[in-house]
Order: structure tokens, then sequence, then C-alpha cells
């Protein structure tokens, strides 16, 4: 269902996905169809996101026998952090998948003349207290510049979360974003279902959908 691309890039290659990003990219779908498009490929992220997850090895007893199944390990810590504001598309999925992860949002706009990041919001409670084996996902739909998905994993990286524990999600990147991460944090995961042509001269992927947040959230 993947195509690798570059070490540690999924790119998903699907037929209902490309159905899907089709609906998505379109300007004449509506909020709600987008959503819901949307919404069916945050499942595929998701699962492809989470396959390195450690797990443990349990005694069940089923109806008919005793068998042993593997479940998530719960030696682990889980974070979930959307980047604000369109990553919380997807975090309703995320939660719904790993009721049991904390959800750090990250709250950036980008400034639209140097298209670097500001920060707004960041209410990241204490250190982390298993930093090795803390697990981090951070959603945003669109990889562009890579400038806030850049300050994204540092937040993390620099609390002492290993990068190999980083995952990425986007809906489509750009060429340019993923190399902007892949070259600061080689060891981190990034799983999108897209990589475009290129950026515009506003930081805009091409040919893209548009603004995530406008379409996501009715404003545009
Ligand atoms: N953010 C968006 O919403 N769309 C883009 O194309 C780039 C960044």
């Amino acid at each position: 269902m993947k195509t690798l691309t570059e070490k540690n890039v999924a790119v998903l290659n699907h037929p209902l996905i490309k159905h899907n990003l089709a609906v998505l990219r379109n300007k004449n779908t509506n909020t709600e169809a987008f959503n819901m498009a949307l919404k069916r490929i945050s499942y595929a992220l998701f699962f492809e996101a989470t396959k390195n997850l450690p797990s443990k090895t349990v005694k069940i007893q089923t109806p008919i026998k005793e068998t042993e199944n593997e479940i998530i390990s719960d030696e682990i810590d889980i974070i979930i952090a959307p980047i604000l504001r369109a990553g919380l598309v997807f975090s309703d999925v995320a939660q719904f998948m790993l009721p049991n992860a904390r959800i750090h949002h990250l709250g950036m706009y980008r400034n639209e003349e140097t298209l670097e990041p500001i920060w707004y919001y960041n209410k990241m409670k204490g250190k982390f207290k298993n930093p090795d084996n803390t697990y981090v996902f951070i959603l945003d739909p669109m990889l562009a510049t890579g400038n806030s998905g850049y300050d994204a994993v540092h937040n993390f990286v620099k609390q002492g979360i290993k990068e190999e524990n980083i995952v990425f999600m986007s809906l489509i990147s750009a060429p340019e974003g993923i190399e902007k991460l892949t070259k600061a944090y080689p060891d981190i995961k990034i799983v999108t279902s897209q990589i475009d042509e290129t950026l515009n001269e506003k930081g805009y992927i091409v040919p893209g959908l548009g603004d995530a947040g406008d379409r996501i959230f009715n404003t545009i």
C-alpha cells in the first residue's frame, strides 16, 4: 500500500486514497465532503504512522481457547501533537485510535512575508517522564516549506525525545518541506499520502488543495 521514497518517507499509494485526494483537490468540493474525504484518508495515514509502536505479548482467553496476542506496550507514552489549526482535522481520528495518548496542541501561524512560523500556543506541562519511551505523532495536513514542521520536531527533540520515535503525518507534502525535515532530522519518519510538485511564491503547495485550514473550517 505504500511507496518508500527517501529513507523514512512513506507515501501511501492506494486507489481509495487517490480517489479521496481528487475530491480534496477539487476547488468545488464543499466543506462537508472535504472533511469526509480527509477523514477517510486519516485512518490510512494513521495505521501507517503507528505501525512501529512497540507491543508486548499477552495471553487472551477466547470463548474457545487461550491464545497469545500482541497489544501495544503499556511501558510507552504516546503524544499526539496537532499543529493548529489545520492539524486538528487529524486529531479526533488519532485520539480515537490511541485513546490513552496525551494531546499537545502546537499553536503556530505563518508570517506571510517570511513564511516563518510564529508560535502562539505551546503548553507542554513539565518534562517528559520517560523520554526514551515516548512516541510522538505530529499532525499537519500540509507539509509545505517545512518551517513549522521543523519547529514542531525541534520542540520535542530538545526535550530528549528520540528522532526515531517521532512521526510527522501529513496529507500532502512538498519536496521542499520533506527535504528540510529529513536534512535536519534524518531519523524521524514522514508519512504522507502524496508528494506534490513544488511550492509557489506564497509558500502554497502546487497543485495542492489551497489553504487546508480554510477549507476544513469553512473560512474561505
Ligand atoms: N498550508 C496550506 O494550508 N496549504 C498549502 O498549500 C501550504 C500550507
